[in-house]
């Protein structure tokens, strides 16, 4: 009679009573996973973030960092935003980070600007501007740099790692590349900047603004009627990308600079520069694969060390199905495998299913 191949694997697990109890361990871990799966709630639904609107959950947005200066006779003040690139470096904008370590402070997993309970409040031991931006010029290009904190953040369900496309700048780009289709919807930009034009004090809560993208060509015929300097200005050779909002009358604003532009789920820019809030004038971001080039160069083998580091980045690449797959794979294993290899199987399947658990 013919056999198929599952049915000799089952006659193997009749005969070996301790194969059959890894088969329900795994299949328990599978099931754990699986679950796991439908309970992490979806950073990526930007759907609450619709023009101008507050953000009340921050696991919509949970690599983003109030950065606070310190200001004579006021204290520690909101003044920039960031994201976290890894739970110990903090991106952002160049221009927000003139000052030594001491004059900054991050703050991640609150959206109260005035709670100071709510969040993770770290100081910096490091700050490292891109080398090109110490003069930083009128067009606001090499608007780079980041913090590096002297204790790392804790990652929890509101404090998390940015989603990020690649960490090789070629391969950013072109995954970059359709996200950024003109006038598609699904970018947008968080933070407490000021909430009018002309305002001067930060929002109290969290922002966001859906902001739509459009090409460096429209950029400059815009920004050339404006301002001269632009006329000939080539946004995207100095990798600067530009977005207004779907009725011209929104957009992010002083306070928002440093902060996460993100598309689908994925932070794609930070936000740089724009003139007048709430008009038609676009925002301006600089996309990362830029920053990638230097940070893969500079910064990334004495900066990027430790093994949380690494697992959060490797978990963010891997999708779910590839997940699923190596699980199957895993699995499997242990169907053909003998007594040892199937414990060590089985423990490895765990650590990878925990960590996706615990994600
Ligand atoms: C922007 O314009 C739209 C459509 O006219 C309007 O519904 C919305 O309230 C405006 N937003 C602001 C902040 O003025």
């Amino acid at each position: 009679m013919h056999r198929s191949p599952w049915c000799s694997t089952m006659q193997r697990f009749r005969n070996n009573p301790f194969v059959l109890f890894v088969m329900i361990r795994a299949l328990f871990i599978l099931t754990l996973w699986i679950i796991g799966i439908d309970c992490i709630p979806k950073s990526q639904d930007d759907s609450k973030v619709v023009g101008g609107y507050y953000i009340r959950d921050i696991s919509i947005v949970p690599w983003i960092v109030s950065i606070r200066k310190f200001f004579e006779g006021e204290g520690f003040a909101h003044d920039c935003g960031g994201s976290l690139l890894t739970l110990e470096i903090v991106l952002t904008a160049c221009h927000c980070l003139q000052g030594g370590v001491r004059d900054f402070e991050f703050v991640a997993g609150s959206v109260d600007l005035e709670n100071k309970k709510a969040g993770q409040v770290r100081s910096a031991k490091r700050i490292i501007v891109h080398p090109e931006c110490v003069d930083l010029d009128e067009e606001g290009t090499f608007d780079v740099g980041v913090a590096i904190m002297k204790k790392s953040f804790q990652k929890t369900k509101f404090v998390k790692t940015m989603n990020i496309l690649s960490w090789n700048p070629k391969e950013f780009e072109s995954k970059m590349r359709p996200l950024l289709k003109s006038r598609t919807s699904n970018c947008f930009v968080a933070g407490w900047g000021v909430v009018r034009n002309g305002g001067n004090s930060a929002s109290r809560y969290l922002k966001g603004v859906r902001m739509y993208p459009i090409t460096g060509e429209q950029c400059r015929n815009i920004y050339g009627k404006k301002r001269k300097r632009f006329r000939y200005f080539d946004f995207d050779k100095v990798h600067q990308q530009c977005g207004v909002s779907r009725y011209l009358n929104e957009s992010d604003c002083i306070g928002d600079s440093g902060g996460p532009f993100t598309c689908k789920g994925y932070t794609v820019a930070v936000v740089s520069y724009g003139f007048e809030c709430g008009t038609p004038t676009p925002s301006v971001y600089v996309t990362l694969p830029y920053f990638l080039e230097w940070y893969q160069k500079k910064l990334k083998s004495k900066y990027h060390g430790t093994s949380s580091v690494r697992r959060t980045s490797q978990a963010a690449r891997v999708g779910p199905f590839k997940n699923l797959c190596l699980s199957g794979v895993l699995f499997l294993t242990e169907l053909v495998s003998h007594r040892t290899s199937s414990f060590i199987v089985t423990f490895l399947s765990f650590v990878l299913v925990a960590s996706q658990w615990l994600s």
